[in-house]
Parts: C-alpha cells; structure tokens; sequence
C-alpha cells in the first residue's frame, strides 16, 4: 500500500514538472481516480482537452479517446499510456463501409459516435457521445442521418426521432452482453432500485430500463433520484465512480468489464511522463479535416 502511496505521490510531482493533466474515463481502475485531474464521460473528457492548457496530456481510456484529445489539442504531446488500449468498436466501422453507406444514401448527413478512428471522423459531418447524440442527431439539417457505428445507439436515437436513421454495423461487446434477464434476477433481490441502462444497451434492455444515460449521466441520476440503491447496467468500473461520489448509496452491476479499459495502471501512467511512452501520433491533414466534425459536436452541447 505504502509502495502504490509513493508511485502515486511520483506521479503527481512529474505531472507538475511536465506541465501535463491526467484525463480518466469513469471506467478506469480506482487507483487512476486518484492521480487524475478529470475523470469523466467521453463528451466532458473531450470538453477538457480542448479547454486544456497543457504542454502534455495523459490520457486513461483507450485509443479513440486519446486521439480525440489529439485532434482537439494538436499542440499539446498526448500519451495512451495502455498503448494496446483499443476499443473494439471503434473498428466497427470501415472507410468503404461509409463510402458505400454515402452511395446509397447520398442527401443523409453522417454522424459518427466519438467511440471511431480519427479517419471515420474525417470522412463525418458531426460527432456525437452516448450523452448528446439525440441532440446531435436533431441538429442535422437532413432528414436522412447514417449513424456510425452502434446499432444499439442508433436504435436508441430512433426513438426520439422522426428521422429516417441508417445504422452501422457495430455494437459494444460488454453492454451489447447486457440482457433483461440479468436485469431481471438483479431486480428480484433489489426490488426498490432503479435500473439504469447506458445507450449503447440492446434495445430490450432499454425497454426495461428507468432511465437511459452517460456514465456522468448516471452520476447526476443517482444524486438527485431518492432511492438508496441502483442497478446499474453499463462497465463494472462504473460502480467504483458512483461509490467514490455518492459513498451513502448503494449500486449493483449487471453489466461486464471492459478489458482494453482495465490496461492503464499507474507504472504505465509513470512510464509515459518519464519517457514519452505510448505518444499519440496522427498525421496533420487527419488532425485538421477529423477536427471539424468534433468542433461542430462541441459547439453544439459544448
Ligand atoms: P460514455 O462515458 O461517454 O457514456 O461512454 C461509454 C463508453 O463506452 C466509452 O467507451
Ligand atoms: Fe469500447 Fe465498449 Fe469498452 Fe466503451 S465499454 S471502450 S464502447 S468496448
């Protein structure tokens, strides 16, 4: 304990000596928590890359993420410091899969979910996170949106528009795993607690659920709600965070863990401020053309 103490407090005197923040998604082990500046969404982590003054950008969570940070901070020297941190569904999506997608819905604007490389952004005419992508998706000047690539979120979207939505191909294989099943056995021993559902659950799963939202979302829900305890049906790592905020609540998981989210520890943190390891690279030309369709995502619910 006292030996994670000391790695932690190392961490904390380079990241002042390189002049560097630590941005941490809400899925990332307790102990990143506790060395990070932010920890947040995906829209409040992109929000404070762009707002970041920093020469050097640490980033906990994997690859689309970081490269957000990059697009949106050019700048700035960005790390991944789990460089074999990808999430899967961000390959869910290929550039032929858009150009042909384009071809055969020529008048549709494209939207593509942060959760894709930094070339299906360029090849986008909006982003969108699983907190703003019902906006984003109504702000689209067409009446034809491809939504890139979760089905299960495009699906989600649907529901609140009038809008034809083409869906991608791609899904998210830890809350896609996520069944009403599993949320029913829960509710069987909690039978009082809300369940909340992440967007990028199955639809059947949303159908039960009490309320769908962000994973800083669920935060404010479980704040404000006034029940005592939660179900909550997202990553596991999501129960730490509403621990570490609402300690008198209780919340249960029906969701899985995310593999690619649990690479980053504080070794690696430490290895990237000390040696550079795990630096984000993107050509100039992707970082300019994937920046507009970030910009205009964060103009909109920025
Ligand atoms: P949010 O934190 O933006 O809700 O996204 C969840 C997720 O799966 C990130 O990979
Ligand atoms: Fe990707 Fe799903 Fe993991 Fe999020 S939880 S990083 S969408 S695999």
């Amino acid at each position: 304990d006292s030996e994670i103490q000391c790695l932690k407090e190392e961490i904390v005197s380079l990241k002042a000596e390189h002049n560097a923040i630590i941005l941490a998604h809400n899925y990332q082990r307790p102990e990143i928590y506790d060395i990070a500046d932010r920890i947040g969404d995906s829209l409040e982590l992109s929000l404070a890359a762009c707002d970041a003054r920093a020469e050097c950008i640490i980033f906990c969570g994997v690859d689309f993420m970081a490269e957000t940070a990059k697009i949106l901070s050019p700048d700035a020297n960005v790390y991944l410091p789990a460089e074999e941190a990808h999430c899967p569904m961000a390959r869910m999506v290929s550039e032929s899969d858009i150009f042909s997608l384009k071809e055969q819905y020529p008048d549709a604007d494209v939207v593509s979910y942060v959760n894709t490389s930094a070339s299906t952004k360029a090849l986008s005419d909006i982003c969108c996170t699983s907190a703003n992508a019902i906006e984003i998706v109504r702000s689209c000047a067409s009446d034809q949106v491809i939504f890139l690539p979760d089905q299960n979120l495009a699906s989600y979207v649907q529901r609140f528009s009038d809008k034809l939505i083409i869906p991608g191909r791609g899904n998210c294989c830890v809350h896609d795993r996520i069944t009403p099943i599993m949320v029913d056995n829960m509710r069987a021993f909690h039978r009082k607690a809300p369940f909340i559902a992440h967007p990028e659950c199955r639809p059947e799963v949303i159908n039960i659920a009490d309320a769908v939202c962000s994973t800083s979302g669920m935060i404010a829900y479980c704040q404000d709600h006034p029940a005592e305890a939660f179900i909550i049906g997202t990553e596991n790592g999501m129960i730490e965070r509403l621990k570490r905020d609402i300690p008198e609540k209780r919340f249960y998981a029906v969701g899985g863990i995310c593999t690619p989210m649990k690479l980053t520890t504080l070794d690696a943190v430490k290895d990237s401020l000390l040696s550079g390891a795990g630096e984000v690279t993107l050509e100039k030309s992707l970082i300019d053309t994937a920046r507009g369709p970030l910009e205009r995502m964060l103009q909109i619910s920025g």
